[in-house]
């Protein structure tokens, strides 16, 4: 059985990374593969704990906020994506490492090689084969947002800087992350990334 792929999900709010995480694991599951989903953070009894602390906890150093981010991502690679991968089935996720490097090491301003050098830690090989931004509007992803959390209500600006970040991401690694314009029907985004991932295996 060959290991299967990792494909995550990235973009800032209101992007609708769920809704396309739906249509595209049908797509594939059409496609006759396994196809598991997962979101982060959480994913796992420990993750959904950290979740709780990083969402609705207290303010919290950007540090801090990076390190937890990165402790629930180990628990879910080695408990849920690894094994999936190993058995050849597909991953999507709403959301990876890509956050953290797009939010922490560059909304918050801590540096994306620091937060990929510590996620590298806890991930080893368990990292995203290809990750699709989801490009929206910050003013329109922000009125699409469906309820605000700690990170999530930072506000427009700080949604642009991450945007700004998560172009920065594409423009340095263009074979792994690939920005796709979310702004359209949903018919049609999902149309542009199932034909994304089938153009490319
Ligand atoms: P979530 O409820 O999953 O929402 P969304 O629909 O926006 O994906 O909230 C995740 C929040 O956490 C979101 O504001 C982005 C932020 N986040 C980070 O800052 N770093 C990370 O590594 C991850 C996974 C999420």
């Amino acid at each position: 059985m060959s290991r299967g792929r990792y494909i995550a999900l990235e973009g800032i709010e209101g992007a609708g990374k769920s809704t396309i995480q739906e249509f595209l694991s049908a797509a594939l599951r059409e496609d006759g593969f396994e196809v598991i989903s997962v979101r982060e953070p959480g994913g796992t009894s420990t993750g959904e704990g950290i979740r709780l602390l990083l969402l609705e906890g207290d303010d919290m150093t950007p540090w801090a906020e990076a390190l937890l981010f990165a402790a629930q991502r180990s628990q879910l690679a080695v408990e849920v994506i690894e094994p999936a991968l190993q058995r050849g089935a597909w991953v999507i996720g709403d959301r990876s490492v890509y956050s953290s490097l797009a939010y922490q090491g560059g909304g918050r301003g801590i540096g994306i090689e620091a937060v990929r050098k510590v996620n590298q830690a806890g991930l080893g090989s368990t990292w995203p084969d290809l990750v699709i931004v989801l490009a929206v509007d910050p003013e329109a992803g922000l009125a699409r947002q469906d309820g605000e959390d700690r990170i999530g209500g930072q506000g427009v600006q700080f949604q642009q800087r991450v945007a700004g970040f998560y172009a920065e991401l594409a423009a340095a690694e263009p074979d792994r992350v690939v920005v796709v314009d979310a702004g359209g029907a949903v018919g049609e985004v999902t149309e542009r990334v199932v034909d994304l991932v089938r153009g490319r295996w």
